[in-house]
């Protein structure tokens, strides 16, 4: 597709044909066992997803750039996946871009400059992901779809891990495909929030590329399992 950035190509080419791919969300781990539980996913999960809240976008503070940079340097064969919870994106960018993660994923409703911060993004190498709240329209987000490698669709209201599915956010993957197909875009389509083994294969047939789990994950006693049985749920979906 036109305009497509280069960075984008390299990482759809990289991972499209591995789908479903899974990627546990630290939020949900205990923070007193952060090593730990990253290490009992490795060679199991797909991306480690970084859930990054400033307390002012969302109700709630998590991670910060030192954090990300710390997980680069001790694990550089893990897929980093960042996602910004945060406001104005501009602001919070270049520091997280030193940490260098492999996706950085910014709201389209948390600034007004979201064309120039995605264009930032892969210009500094990294691949650009575009996130979108339950309440907003796939069509505000189709001038910049050319320049993602990822489009992270929330089915919860971003802020809190542990809370329930929304079923209705999956039109919006849908419409993703669609437009994916139309217009020869390469992006992955990552949805996050309230996934668990039960409802995962049917997001997987929606269209989902990319599962994001925190609590069904590090929420149980045997997180190495968790993975593997959302993998295999997941999996259904391909054949649905
Ligand atoms: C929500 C976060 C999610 C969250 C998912 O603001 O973006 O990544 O941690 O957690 P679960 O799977 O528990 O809904
Ligand atoms: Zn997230």
């Amino acid at each position: 597709m036109a305009g497509t950035v280069p960075v984008v190509s390299r990482m759809y080419e990289r991972l499209s044909a591995r789908r479903p791919l899974v990627a546990p969300s630290l939020l949900s781990a205990d923070v007193l066992q952060l090593r730990q539980s990253v290490e009992e996913l490795q060679g199991e999960m797909d991306l480690l997803h970084l859930d990054v809240m400033d307390g002012h976008y969302v109700p709630n503070l998590s991670f910060g750039p030192q954090f990300a940079a710390a997980l680069r340097e001790a694990y550089p064969e893990t897929l980093l996946d960042v996602h910004l919870m945060v406001t104005p994106p501009e602001d919070f960018v270049p520091s997280f871009l030193e940490a260098k993660p492999d996706f950085l994923t910014v709201h389209c409703e948390a600034g007004f400059h979201i064309h120039r911060v995605l264009g930032r993004i892969a210009e500094s190498g990294v691949c650009p992901g575009v996130a979108i709240n339950p309440g907003t329209p796939v069509a505000l987000l189709e001038p910049i779809l050319h320049m993602v490698g990822m489009v992270l669709v929330l089915s919860v209201n971003p802020g809190f891990g542990g809370q329930s599915f929304l079923p209705e956010t999956m039109e919006k993957v849908r419409s993703l495909v669609r437009w994916r197909e139309t217009h020869g875009a390469r992006y992955l389509i990552e949805v996050d929030g309230g996934l668990a083994s039960e409802n995962v294969s049917e997001v997987v047939a929606k269209g989902c590329d990319v599962v994001v789990a925190g609590n069904s994950i590090f929420g149980v006693s045997r997180p190495y399992d968790a993975v593997r049985s959302l993998r295999s749920a997941a999996e259904k979906g391909l054949r649905r």
